[in-house]
């Protein structure tokens, strides 16, 4: 007979980050969050406690999850952080703003009033939110992201290593908006799989490494 695999506290983050330049203005990126809420679903499906941190994305809440929704890298760290705390594993699926402005202006940006034809907008570092928290992770499993458009193999490998991940799953650029994706997922075991299909299929074999690795 099949042993019944445990019941886990999983966090999920999906979707891109807003970095706001003024009340009306920010930076972001193309993620549409499809994946990761795949993920939170087949989480839940295969019997987890799921809390999912999703950015500004326009999808339906999947059953049985727990959604807190924030806009920025630095809620979705606090947001992360708190949900961690209490949980088993962490799936980064989030699309996170490597960085954002210097200064995140009160008023609308009046650069144009001054005439000039260029202009240039200062940015910091966001936070690394699965290094951060991939530091201290003890026995807990830590499965990131890699969306790489050259040298993909050799980024995320290294990205197993400076991340503390226990995998890293390698897509590209086609996975974004799409419906179905292509993945590589590397684990710090040097262990190398392959899965393709719809997003929801691929989203219950990376849970199904999750619920193997802690039956
Ligand atoms: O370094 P890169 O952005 O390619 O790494 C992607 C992985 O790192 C994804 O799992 C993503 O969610 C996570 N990430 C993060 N915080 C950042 C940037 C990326 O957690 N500031």
């Amino acid at each position: 007979m099949q042993a019944l695999s445990r019941s886990l506290r999983v966090v999920v983050t999906a979707g891109p980050t807003r970095e706001h330049v003024d009340p009306v203005r920010y930076l972001s990126n193309e993620s549409s969050g499809k994946m990761g809420f795949e993920l939170a679903a087949a989480a839940v499906a295969a019997g987890h406690r799921v809390t999912l941190v999703a950015g500004p994305v326009a999808l339906a809440t999947p059953k049985g999850v727990r959604r807190i929704d924030v806009v920025s890298a630095r809620e979705m760290l606090a947001e992360t952080r708190a949900a961690f705390d209490a949980a088993d594993a962490l799936l980064m699926c989030a699309a996170v703003c490597d960085f954002r402005p210097k200064r995140r202006l009160k008023g609308k940006w009046r650069k144009k009033d001054d005439g000039a034809d260029d202009a240039v907008l200062e940015l910091v570092k966001n936070p690394d939110i699965i290094a951060t928290l991939g530091r201290a992770k003890g026995e807990r499993l830590v499965l990131g992201f890699a969306l790489e458009t050259s040298q993909g193999l050799r980024r995320a490998r290294a990205k197993l290593e400076r991340k503390n991940a226990d995998y890293i799953v390698l897509n590209d650029a086609s996975a974004l908006r799409a419906d179905r994706t292509s993945v590589t997922v590397l684990g710090k075991d040097g262990s190398e799989r392959r899965f393709a299909g719809a997003k929801a299929a691929v989203a219950r074999r990376l849970v199904g490494l999750l619920t193997a690795s802690r039956a």
